[in-house]
C-alpha cells in the first residue's frame, strides 16, 4: 500500500492520487512556507510553480504577489483540479492561474516569469538540463529560481538531501544561471532549495 501511494506523487489520479494529494497539502507546509520565503517575491511578481500540486505553495506565493499574478502548471489533471478549488478566490479575481500542462509545456507560452520555483518535482524530470534552460529562457533579468528537494524514499537521509544539493546547484550553473548556491531547513530529513539567478540584462 506505501508503495502504490508513493508512486503516486509522480503524478497522481484516482482514490490514491486524492490521498497523495490530501498528504501532500498537510505534511508539505513547512517547506513550501520556506521555500516560498526564500524568493523574495515582491507585490508586482509574475511568478510561475511547477508541479503546484494541491496548490499550498501558489496560494502562499500569490499572498505575496499581490499585484501581480502567480500561475501553477501540474501534469497530473487531478491536481490542477485540487489547486484550483484551494485558490477559487483568487482565480476568479485574476490573481492566480491552474493550468493542467507539464513544466515543459508551460515555458512555451511566451510568458516572462520573475520568480519560478519548483519544489519535489525536479527528480522527475527526464531532461532536467535542457527544462532548466528553457526555465531560465522564459525569465525576466534579474529573475530568481528556487528548486527545492526533500528526500522522501523510505530511509532518506540528510546525505540524500546533500546529494541533491550538489546535482541542483551544478544543474542550474550548467543552464546559465548565476549567483548560485544552496540553503538548507533542518526538517527530518533535511530541506534543500538550490536558488539561482539569471543575468541583467546589460550584463
Ligand atoms: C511530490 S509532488 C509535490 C507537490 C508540491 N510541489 C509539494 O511540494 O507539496 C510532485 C508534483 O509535481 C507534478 N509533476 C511532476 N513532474 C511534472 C512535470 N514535468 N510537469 C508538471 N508537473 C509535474 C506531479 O503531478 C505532482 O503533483
Amino acid at each position: 500500500m506505501r508503495k502504490a501511494i508513493v508512486q503516486q506523487f509522480k503524478r497522481p489520479s484516482g482514490v490514491l492520487g486524492r490521498l497523495a494529494g490530501w498528504i501532500m497539502a498537510r505534511r508539505n507546509l513547512r517547506r513550501n512556507e520556506w521555500v516560498v520565503s526564500l524568493l523574495g517575491i515582491e507585490a508586482n511578481h509574475h511568478v510561475l510553480e511547477i508541479g503546484c500540486g494541491p496548490g499550498v505553495a501558489l496560494e502562499l506565493a500569490a499572498e505575496l504577489a499581490t499585484r501581480g499574478r502567480a500561475v501553477g502548471v501540474d501534469h497530473s489533471e487531478l491536481m490542477a483540479s485540487v489547486a484550483s478549488k484551494r485558490n477559487a478566490a483568487a482565480i476568479a479575481a485574476g490573481r492566480v492561474e491552474v493550468v493542467h500542462e507539464t513544466a515543459e509545456a508551460a515555458v512555451r507560452r511566451g510568458e516572462q516569469f520573475d520568480r519560478i520555483y519548483a519544489v519535489n518535482v525536479a527528480q522527475f524530470w527526464d531532461a532536467p538540463e535542457e527544462t532548466l534552460v528553457a526555465l531560465r529562457n522564459a525569465m525576466t533579468p534579474n529573475g530568481m529560481i528556487g528548486i527545492a528537494l526533500q528526500p522522501r524514499n523510505q530511509g532518506a537521509t540528510d546525505e540524500d538531501a546533500e546529494r541533491a544539493a550538489m546535482r541542483y546547484e551544478q544543474l542550474l550553473l550548467d543552464a546559465g544561471f548565476v549567483d548560485v548556491r544552496v540553503e538548507r531547513l533542518d526538517l527530518q530529513p533535511r530541506v534543500i532549495c538550490a536558488l539561482g539567478r539569471v543575468r541583467p540584462s546589460n550584463a
